[in-house]
């Protein structure tokens, strides 16, 4: 794992937008694993802005959400779906059958988290997974105790996933209780992931799944097991951190992140 601290969420979420982009101008045809959340709202305006400014393109990538909560159909302003279309998908020149996420009005759920892992692994799994963390560390929606070796499933939602998500439904009681996640296990899978967090909030989070022991009551500590895993934070989300010297050391001096190291938006290279 690296730990990467920019002075700003703005600066952080360009950070890791960079990053994608640098991917997606490498490999055109790379599959990319999304999240959602308010903290990659500005990564997804980033690439909208460098898809219609800088030609970046997307018309030859895959990707795959990590979740989508259960009974909410595409079309639901509350569901996943609509997000990245919102976000994302609409605004770039992406093919929307390239898109992915699990069906949450499936008939059959169990069938439908089995089509997806078959989905994923049928492209040759995930090349780059962004990632977000809720106040409870999950990734995706893997809630506490979920095993460090699960796949795509149903979950249940926990009383503070509830609390953060609730007010961004029009009626916070209609929020569903259950989403179908990729697993903690598909997530370890995929080649290289990539979480950004963003504010004070998420700072007790963040310093459990990077410096505290690995545990399945916080999901995001099993990053600590995977070989190519960078963790984008802004000032506020790292304050909570013990080692941040060392962090801002080896970034300094890792040749890999040299085109990255610029402090100011707009200076670093794509
Ligand atoms: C939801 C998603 C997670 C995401 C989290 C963070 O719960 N299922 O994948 O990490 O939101 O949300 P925010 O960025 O709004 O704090």
């Amino acid at each position: 794992m690296e730990v990467i601290i920019q002075p700003n969420p703005e600066i952080a979420a360009d950070w890791v937008s960079r990053v994608i982009a640098a991917e997606l101008r490498a490999r055109p045809e790379t599959v990319l694993g999304l999240a959602t959340g308010s903290t990659v709202e500005s990564v997804y305006a980033r690439l909208v802005q460098m898809c219609r400014g800088e030609r970046l393109d997307f018309s030859r990538c895959r990707t795959f959400n990590l979740d989508e909560y259960v009974g909410l159909s595409g079309s639901d302003p509350n569901s996943y779906r609509h997000y990245m279309n919102q976000h994302l998908f609409s605004k770039v020149n992406i093919d929307l059958r390239n898109t992915h996420l699990p069906d949450g009005t499936a008939a059959d759920l169990a069938a439908e988290c089995e089509k997806y892992e078959r989905l994923i692994a049928g492209v040759g799994g995930i090349d780059l997974q962004l990632l977000g963390i809720g106040l409870t560390g999950h990734l995706g929606f893997n809630e506490p105790l979920s095993a460090f070796r699960s796949r795509t499933r149903v979950k249940a939602l926990s009383p503070l996933t509830l609390v953060q998500n609730a007010p961004l439904f029009s009626k916070p009681d209609a929020m569903p209780r259950r989403a179908i996640t990729m697993g903690v296990g598909t997530i370890l899978d995929c080649r290289h992931c990539l979480l950004l967090a963003t504010g004070a909030d998420k700072a007790e989070i963040v310093a459990q799944a990077v410096e505290g022991p690995m545990t399945s009551m916080i999901s995001a500590t099993a990053l600590q097991l995977h070989p190519r895993c960078v963790v984008v934070l802004d000032e506020a989300a790292a304050s909570h951190l013990k080692a941040t010297d060392y962090y801002r050391w080896i970034f300094e001096n890792e040749p890999e992140w040299e085109p990255f190291r610029s402090q100011k938006q707009g200076d670093i290279p794509s």
